[in-house]
């Protein structure tokens, strides 16, 4: 399932995708026959053997779905909690040296909230999700949703409005975090830049190293110009590469970015 990890090398896009065929998950199973307002999902977590059950409500828009690249990061969180070593774990380091302190994490675009509250479950981590102002309604659902397990397993989840770049918000959830997660976040080109402004807010602002692991399912090659700008500030590495479901070209990938080392100045 995993993958080591790989230095991306030049320009990721070339192939051809269709983005009114990929634009939306495709979820063809057990809900066809369920009327749209609303969907419930239930998600297994094997490593702590319970349920995370989701409430979707695809009438409401793209932000109340739950889109592929969440359910491979939400598997690839639970894999490390059932002990299998991947690149990925080593960023769960500070909690096998029994940190007593619980892990804090910070998602973006959270949609659903599926992977912060299966985060917050698995590692019995504290986690801020986030997202637009109107989608955290149903966000703040789905969290309540899942309290009995949250409570078992010691995670803890609040929700917060952040909208990309907006300083004010940034700044309300604070950068105390060891890490940022996203599912599918680089979609419509007008959000690249206010997605790389926040990171920069994260990864470049504090004094401490912060990763932020993303996981993309590309749909579109300019794509590219997001990957191209991220790397002028960030260290971009492949953490994970799914192989595609059966009928695609292209697979869920798993992304790592860090804070590029600056060069160390010139003696004046
Ligand atoms: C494609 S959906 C992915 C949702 C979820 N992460 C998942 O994988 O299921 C993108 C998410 O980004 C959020 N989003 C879009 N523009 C945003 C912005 N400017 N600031 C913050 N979140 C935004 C949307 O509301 C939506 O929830």
């Amino acid at each position: 399932m995993s993958s080591p990890i790989v230095e991306i090398e030049g320009d990721i896009d070339t192939d051809d995708v269709n983005p009114f065929t990929m634009i939306l998950p495709q979820d063809g199973h057990d809900n066809d026959a369920i009327p749209q307002q609303q969907q419930q999902q239930l998600h297994f977590l094997q490593s702590i053997n319970s349920n995370v059950v989701i409430r979707q409500l695809p009438s409401e828009g793209l932000s109340f779905q739950l889109w592929p690249a969440a359910t491979i990061l939400v598997t690839l969180l639970d894999n490390i909690r059932s002990g299998e070593s991947t690149p990925f774990s080593e960023l769960f380091k500070r909690q096998e040296k029994g940190d007593s302190l619980p892990l804090r994490i910070l998602e973006l675009g959270s949609g659903t909230g599926v992977v912060g509250i299966a985060a917050a479950a698995i590692l019995g981590a504290r986690v801020t999700v986030t997202d637009l102002p109107h989608v955290l309604p149903n966000i703040q659902f789905n969290v309540d949703a899942n309290s009995q397990v949250l409570e078992q397993q010691s995670g803890g989840v609040d929700v917060a409005a952040l909208s990309w770049g907006d300083n004010q918000h940034m700044e309300a959830v604070g950068r105390d975090y060891d890490l940022i997660l996203g599912s599918d976040v680089v979609y419509h080109d007008h959000l690249y830049d206010p997605l790389i402004k926040t990171l920069r807010f994260f990864l470049l602002g504090g004094g401490k190293k912060i990763a932020f692991v993303m996981a993309h399912l590309r749909r579109w090659k300019k794509e590219s110009v997001f990957f191209k700008r991220a790397k002028k500030l960030f260290d971009v590495q492949i953490i994970h590469t799914e192989p595609p479901p059966d009928g695609s070209r292209i697979g869920v990938v798993v992304y790592l970015f860090t804070g590029k080392r600056l060069p160390p100045r010139e003696p004046l």
